[in-house]
């Protein structure tokens, strides 16, 4: 089960690790895009970190649903909108929740990354944020099935997470400002995914404590 309290600390958590490494983040992005990505992300959840401020007394559809609305609004580049969906799909499937238990987590992630897809247009291994969210899903919602708990199977999911981070390595990148680049994108790793990977791992932290 997760509570309410538990998912403002997760975005609290993922703000304060965008923060820590708005740096790195944007050197990655200034090998295969334009050096921005750190800033973006660190943008958005410094104001997403004020704003849990004013939803801790509601339900997770509507902190959720607070938290893209800030991310749209308030990070220009493709993640913004890319994030933002994530959590406004999330949204909808968690209105007037107070808690989650493992299948309300999996259905999150889930028509999260449907979203971002969408939206997107990308796919696996095309070198975007989707090669570390997808098969963290996957392996989490496998896990779940198997009757694991729902703090091993996030365990799992950011293991399957930081793997794909890594295999963005080799890969040509086939959407966003990176494809632009073409093979001279080969060899780095996607800022996007690794910034996923994080998002999950700050989920496991809040779990964990
Ligand atoms: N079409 C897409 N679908 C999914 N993720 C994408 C897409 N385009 C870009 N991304 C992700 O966005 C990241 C770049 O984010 P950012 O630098 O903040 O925006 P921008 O590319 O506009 O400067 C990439 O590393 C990639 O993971
Ligand atoms: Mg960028």
């Amino acid at each position: 089960m997760i509570t309410k309290k538990q998912i403002i600390q997760w975005l609290d958590e993922f703000a304060n690790v965008l923060a820590t490494n708005k740096e790195y983040l944007t050197e990655l992005d200034s090998a295969i895009g334009d050096a921005d990505h750190g800033i973006n992300m660190n943008r958005g959840f410094s104001k997403v970190k004020e704003k849990l401020l004013t939803v801790e007394d509601k339900d997770i559809g509507t902190i959720l649903k607070t938290i893209s609305m800030t991310l749209i609004s308030s990070v220009g580049g493709a993640s913004g909108p890319l994030y933002g969906t994530f959590f406004l799909k999330a949204s909808t499937v968690t209105a007037n929740k107070e808690d989650l238990n493992s299948k309300d987590l999996g259905d999150l992630f889930q028509i999260g990354l449907d979203g971002v897809k969408q939206r997107g247009k990308a796919n696996l291994d095309d070198k975007t944020m989707i090669d570390a969210l997808e098969p963290a899903i996957i392996r989490y919602k496998e896990k779940i099935s198997e009757g694991e708990s729902l703090i091993d199977a996030m365990k799992e999911a950011v293991t399957a997470a930081e793997n794909g981070m890594k295999n963005t390595i080799p890969l040509v990148a086939r959407k966003g400002r990176a494809s632009y680049l073409g093979e001279r994108s080969i060899g780095h790793q996607d800022p996007g995914a690794t910034s996923t990977y994080l998002m999950l791992k700050s989920l496991l932290k809040v779990l964990e404590n």
